[in-house]
Formats: C-alpha cells, sequence, structure tokens
C-alpha cells in the first residue's frame, strides 16, 4: 500500500507515467468510467478548500466510485477532541482511499501511519501540497510540452505558500531548471528549502522583489497569493496582501509564450484583465487537477 504524502513519493518515472496517464483520461474519458465501480474516496478537510476536495470528489466520481467525508473540522467529531490517528482508523473502515487536508504541518503523515488505506495529503498547514504540484506539472509538460529546462518565476507568499514548497521539490528533478523567487523580505523563500534543497542540489536560483526585474526571462510564472490564514496578525496581512498585483501593462514585459499559472484562489494578485490573455492558463489549470487526480486515484488503488 502506497500514501502520497509529498511529490518526492514518486519516482521521476513513476511520476512521467502518471502524467500520461493523466493525459490519456483526458483524451479518453469512457475508457475510465468504470475503472472504480464499488470503490469509495474519503475527503477529510480540517481546512477550507474548494478546488482539491471538489476535483476530488469530481475525479472518483468520474471514474465510477462514491465519495463520501467532511469538509470542516467543526463538522467531524474533531471538534469534540477526536485526534487525526483516531479518525484515519475508522475513515479506514468506510473508505478505500482518504485526500485528507489539515492546517497542521505533518497531519497527513501521522494519518498515513495509522491508515489501512492509501492516504493522500491534500495540503498540510505550510509544509507541502503534493496533488497541487501534480496539476502544476501536467499544466506545464501539457502545454510547454517539457518539465527541463525551464526558468520559473514563483512569485508571492512563498514562506507560507505549500504549492511553492512542493513544486519546487518536484522540479529540482528535472535538468536546467531554475528559479526566480520573487517576493519581499518578509515572505523569502523559508531557508530550509533555500539550503537543503536549492543550494544542496546545485539548483541555480536568484531572489527578486520586484516581479518588473524577473518577468522578461522566465518560462513560467507562478503567482501565489498570500496566505492570510497563516499570519499571526491581520496587521501584517494587510501590509502584505497587495504587494504583487500582475497587470496587463506588466505582462508586455514577459514573453509571447510565457504561462502565467495560480493555484487558485486568487484574491488581488492577478487582475481579472489578465484572464482573457492566452498566456493565463490558471483555470485550465484547474481542469487539470481532476485529470491527474483521477491519475492518482488509479495509481494508488493499483489499477490495471
Ligand atoms: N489550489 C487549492 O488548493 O485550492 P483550494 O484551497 O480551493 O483547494
Amino acid at each position: 500500500m502506497r500514501h502520497l504524502m509529498s511529490p518526492l513519493d514518486l519516482s521521476v518515472e513513476e511520476l512521467d507515467n502518471l502524467l500520461t496517464l493523466a493525459n490519456d483520461i483526458e483524451s479518453n474519458p469512457n475508457h475510465y468510467a468504470h475503472a472504480c465501480d464499488g470503490k469509495k474516496l474519503a475527503t477529510c478537510f480540517y481546512e477550507p478548500s474548494t478546488r482539491t476536495r471538489l476535483s476530488f470528489e469530481s475525479a472518483m466520481l468520474n471514474l465510477g466510485g462514491s465519495v463520501l467525508g467532511f469538509s470542516s473540522a467543526d463538522s467531524s467529531s474533531a471538534a469534540k477532541g477526536e485526534s487525526v490517528s483516531d479518525t484515519i482508523r475508522v475513515i479506514s473502515c468506510y473508505a478505500d482511499i482518504c485526500a485528507i487536508r489539515h492546517p497542521k504541518e505533518g497531519a497527513a503523515l501521522v494519518a498515513s501511519l495509522k491508515s489501512s488505506i492509501p492516504v493522500i495529503n491534500a495540503g498540510d498547514g505550510g509544509h507541502q501540497h503534493p496533488t497541487q504540484t501534480l496539476t502544476d506539472l501536467l499544466t506545464i509538460r501539457s502545454l510547454k510540452g517539457r518539465l527541463n529546462q525551464l526558468t520559473i518565476g514563483l512569485c508571492g507568499d512563498l514562506k507560507f505558500g505549500r504549492t511553492a514548497h512542493s513544486l519546487i521539490h518536484a522540479l529540482i528533478r528535472y535538468p536546467n531548471v531554475k528559479f526566480v523567487l520573487i517576493s519581499p523580505d518578509e515572505l523569502r523563500i523559508p531557508s530550509y528549502i533555500r539550503e537543503d534543497v536549492l543550494k544542496k542540489h546545485n539548483i541555480p536560483f536568484t531572489e527578486l522583489e520586484r516581479l518588473e526585474d524577473a518577468i522578461p526571462d522566465l518560462d513560467i510564472l507562478y503567482m501565489t497569493r498570500v496566505q492570510k490564514e497563516r499570519f499571526f496578525n491581520e496587521e501584517d496581512y494587510v501590509r502584505m496582501k497587495d504587494f504583487y498585483i500582475l497587470t496587463k501593462d506588466k505582462l508586455k514585459l514577459a514573453s509571447e509564450d510565457m504561462l502565467i499559472l495560480h493555484p487558485l484562489p486568487r484574491v488581488n494578485e492577478i487582475s481579472v484583465e489578465v484572464d482573457d490573455d492566452p498566456r493565463a492558463v490558471y483555470f485550465k489549470q484547474a481542469q487539470y487537477g481532476v485529470y491527474v487526480r483521477m491519475a492518482l486515484i488509479l495509481t494508488l488503488l493499483n489499477w490495471r
């Protein structure tokens, strides 16, 4: 039995196979419509979500399976003090696979240690969000045609933005990938990623504050929102929240084939006027999230 806690739980070969399966699902959905007949997915979400929870549910329904779960800690027995460990032992009796989101870093790992069904980390605090990374990789590979030879700008809240952390972990395994880390000083990438991931693996990266300085050189611009829920006080959030706003004017500095990704939800960091630009692929990215989660469910349930 396998779990998914981090994108690194999959080898590069397994990841490539999973993305290829996702592309085949996109092209031949009918072929997979009964692949999970009789199987159940539990979605245990202790934190709010629109895309991750609903795309998991959509994925399982597309595969012919069923879904059950809860969408907030308040609507589960966590509100009465039940631990994640006890909850997953119980969920293991009710479902065949579980996706869990929790505000505490490591909660999904704790669940996986007590689970008798595959557990998928659907976001653990400011740590990792591996299925968003699978979505991002599928988007980039499908629309750009490769995952190597890329200069990727990550912009916004790189301190708390778990999607940025997971994406860096995943992309350093591909040759000739460079990062431009664009953030205000207070929201720089955590030092463990700078030192233990980027420097340790000799990955070229620069850290900048001005988006305009970075944008002309990028193949991918990955925008992120400032993570309000991880701030200790409202005042700091309000000061930071509009630090970056991608506008049509700023996009004039970008190449014609640069792609703009965003894990969503968007707050203010991409002006809605950008949505019509052909380089803006963040809603297409959300669609890829369904295909890649279908591929992941099939993979973890050992579908043949
Ligand atoms: N991208 C993402 O994780 O969105 P949700 O928080 O809506 O699931």
